[in-house]
């Protein structure tokens, strides 16, 4: 690789690993595998080393792991926490080959730990080996004490405030619990929880988990608690570590004292004394496991007598008392009919399989999602394909591989872009893939797949705080064609409101709760809100809408530098931002003498040209632009998306929509040119908190004196009232005079005025 391939690649690769990092770290939605990431790693690492100049001080390489877990500190635990031997369930064709029976594995062992205890009257216990993620959780005189991950078996992370945001999990035991009482268990998500999760950040443009352990470890992760509060975890306790004095003598009585203590242990749970009946057991279980609210991917069994546990003892890395019997995923080869793409509610689009219908562990699979572009290409997905599908951890389908001897020959590599003819296919508008990014998205801002989403966002707590106006309120108006967009919820009232039937509420049971109606008081409250929405300030209103690349910050400078929503409408200040940002971008992007790539001499010259004129007109924008002091916040992408949405339909439907209510969302830091007004004032402006009025005919434009106002911190209205403090006088006025006078507004001639101003 020569340096300039190596920089490119490396850059990409350190986007890449970064994105994944994140993923992983930050959204606990991993794309890819640790060993895919290793690799991606590796390949960054060979290339830095190759070519040392490419060591850079933020190259992911410098910082393996990733920050956010050095948060944690360390618990050691008091008896270290093992994990358990495997022995697997033979798969279908290894039995055909060999002639064995499936639970080779299980007989083996059963027979192998018979000779070691060298005795033939003993009990074992059977339990669903659940797929989530160990912890360890000490009471200590019947309070949480901490909680810890297993980290190496012999220190975990402590992830105490995670874990007492688990509402299932006591903070404080009965009187009858041991003093010292380290109990363990495996935490989890439902599948209900897990697929409503998966579905919300779906709606919020965010990765999808993969499944529920991955969204689990994911989660407690988290150095935010706050955020792990907002994740529906769960957990089951099923083993102990230390404890002072012990009440029980077997795993099933341990077994049974659990739910007396208030922690939670698995519903099911067998009790057996020799082979047949443990293979029983086991088939029992991986025959009801499928309707378990949670993932299972095995049996754990251990000896029932707890003495007998000491006398076993254990690996170095397994106890000999205990083995987890895991099943095999069930997998199955079907067609890849064709590839549908649904359009998520921030409008990213999303692969999906459609299979032949194929039964898999309990249920028909005809569909199943391929995640993104990126991940199809690694695995070469096409359409007439025949795939492997299997339920990853038993709950949603996935395309495992695809078997290339049965490729039909005509098939060819799947492009997304081709395959919607570069048009969202909900909409039709144009897609496009952000840098760095994987997912291909819907750019038109009204696309009707992100009303929902532009609904939710109106209505948060940092945008226009509307009460009750929650994702099944948000998805009854938008999916049963009430409104079309977020302005329409100011025709609502509290009649509509009231009488909606939302659909049903998932119950801490897990279960569904019956079709809710959304009733007078919720529908008084939201009304009240959307009454008081309308005279929030106008950078809530800016931000609420949903522009893209106007967040917060952009909106509150925004606000800033505009008296009222139509201002910013009309805004030049706001063209001014948006042609300097575009011809900068422009500037940079095409250089005249490129570091990096060799340009050819027209190019050079169209280049010339171009800057010869771009360059003077930045410079007179910036002079320009130089007295309002404008924030990187609001920059030229920003400006002009704004602009570009008070030009679109949408944006002429809102101001449409402002003015049939009689607002104009006002800015509450109106402030334009913060150095020039506040010099030589001692920082309060003289028309500070006046209205005033402008009237007749006067020596220079209307406008010129507005101007000098607004400068001296006073608003300017076009009608007089009861609040107006001036009316500033010129020759010939008329009806606004005689009104002035009868409700006793100060009158203010030009020379008045003039001398105000010397002031
Ligand atoms: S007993 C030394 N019981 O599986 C044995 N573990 O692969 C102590 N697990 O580390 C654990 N369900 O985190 C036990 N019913 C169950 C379990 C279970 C899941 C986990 C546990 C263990 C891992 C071993």
């Amino acid at each position: 690789m020569d340096p300039i391939q190596a920089n490119t690649r490396a850059r990409k690769l350190r986007l890449q690993l970064e994105q994944h990092n994140q993923l992983y770290y930050l959204d606990a939605a991993p794309e890819i595998s640790d060993a895919d990431y290793d690799s991606l790693m590796n390949q960054l690492k060979a290339i830095e080393a190759e070519h040392p100049v490419l060591q850079v001080a933020d190259s992911p390489t410098q910082r393996v792991g990733g920050k956010p877990l050095a948060g944690f500190q360390t618990i050691r635990h008091p008896v270290k926490m093992l994990s358990i031997e495997d022995i697997h369930q033979l798969k279908e064709d290894e039995v055909h080959h060999s002639g064995n029976d499936n639970d080779k594995g299980l007989i083996d062992w059963f027979e192998r730990f018979q000779r070691n205890l060298g005795q033939k009257n003993f009990e074992l216990t059977v339990e669903p080996k659940i797929d989530g993620v160990a912890v360890a959780i000490m009471y200590r005189n019947g309070v949480l004490d901490y909680a810890a991950t297993r980290g190496d078996g012999s220190t975990g992370d402590d992830i105490t405030q995670n874990i007492k945001t688990i509402r299932s999990i006591p903070l404080k035991l009965p009187g009858h619990a041991p003093q010292t009482f380290e109990v363990r268990g495996e935490v989890f998500m439902h599948n209900a929880d897990f697929n409503k999760l998966n579905d919300e950040r779906h709606a919020e443009g965010m990765q999808a988990f993969i499944n529920p352990r991955n969204a689990t470890a994911g989660t407690l992760k988290q150095l935010d608690s706050r955020i792990v509060a907002t994740r529906p975890l769960d957990l089951i306790f099923h083993s102990f570590g230390t404890v002072d004095k012990f009440s029980f003598t077997t795993i099933d009585q341990f077994h049974e004292l659990l739910p007396t203590l208030n922690l939670k242990a698995d519903k099911w749970f067998r009790l057996i004394d020799d082979l047949p009946s443990l293979r029983v057991a086991i088939h029992e279980l991986d025959k009801e496991r499928h309707a378990f609210s949670y993932a299972t991917d095995g049996a754990v069994i251990k000896v029932n007598e707890i003495a007998l546990h000491q006398h076993l003892g254990s690996t170095s890395k397994y106890p000999r008392w205990a083995c987890a019997f895991k099943f095999c995923p069930e997998q199955k080869e079907t067609l890849l009919k064709s590839i549908s793409i649904q359009v998520g509610r921030t409008g990213v689009l999303t692969p999906v399989a459609e299979l032949s219908p194929i039964f898999i562990s309990g249920t028909t699979v005809s569909r199943a999602t391929l995640h993104n572009e990126e991940e199809m290409k690694r695995k070469d997905v096409r359409v007439g394909d025949i795939v492997i599908v299997e339920k990853a951890g038993e709950i949603i389908p996935a395309v495992v591989k695809v078997i290339p001897e049965k490729r039909p020959n005509d098939s060819k590599p799947f492009n997304l872009f081709e395959h919607v003819g570069g048009k969202c296919p909900s909409c039709g508008g144009n897609i496009s893939q952000a840098e760095g990014f994987i997912a291909w998205k819907c750019t038109n801002f009204t696309c009707p797949e992100k009303t929902v989403t532009r609904l939710k966002h109106f209505g948060s707590r940092r945008m226009l705080d509307l009460e009750g106006l929650g994702d099944a309120l948000a998805e009854k108006l938008v999916d049963s064609g009430i409104i079309k967009g977020p302005m329409e919820l100011f025709k609502l009232s509290t009649e509509d409101l009231a009488d909606l039937h939302l659909a049903p509420a998932r119950l801490q049971s897990g279960e569904d709760s019956k079709p809710r109606r959304f009733g007078e008081k919720k529908a008084y409250l939201l009304t009240a809100s959307i009454d008081k929405s309308k005279s929030l300030p106008l950078d809530k209103w800016l931000f609420a809408l949903g522009i893209p690349a106007v967040g917060e910050s952009a909106a509150v400078e925004c606000s800033r530098l505009h008296e009222s929503f139509t201002k910013v409408a009309n805004s030049d200040v706001l063209h001014f931002i948006a042609e300097r940002g575009e011809k900068e971008s422009w500037l940079k992007a095409n250089p005249l003498s490129p570091k990096k790539e060799e340009i050819s001499q027209e190019e050079k010259a169209y280049r010339m040209e171009i800057a010869t004129e771009f360059k003077p007109r930045v410079r007179i924008l910036s002079d320009k632009l130089a007295p309002f002091k404008i924030s990187p916040e609001l920059g030229g992408v920003a400006a002009n998306e704004l602009i570009n949405f008070f030009a679109s339909d949408c944006g002429k439907e809102t101001l449409h929509a402002i003015e049939e209510m009689g607002i104009d969302p006002k800015s509450a830091n109106y402030s334009p040119r913060p150095g020039d007004d506040l010099e030589g004032t001692g920082g309060t402006l003289p028309f500070e908190s006046m209205t005033w009025v402008i009237t007749g005919t006067l020596s220079q434009s209307r406008d010129h004196f507005k101007e000098l106002i607004l400068q001296k911190g006073g608003k300017v209205s076009g009608s007089i009232s009861q609040k107006t403090s001036c009316l500033l006088t010129g020759d010939n006025a008329g009806s606004k005079l005689r009104k002035a006078e009868s409700l006793g507004v100060t009158i203010v001639t030009e020379e008045q005025f003039d001398r105000m101003l010397e002031q």
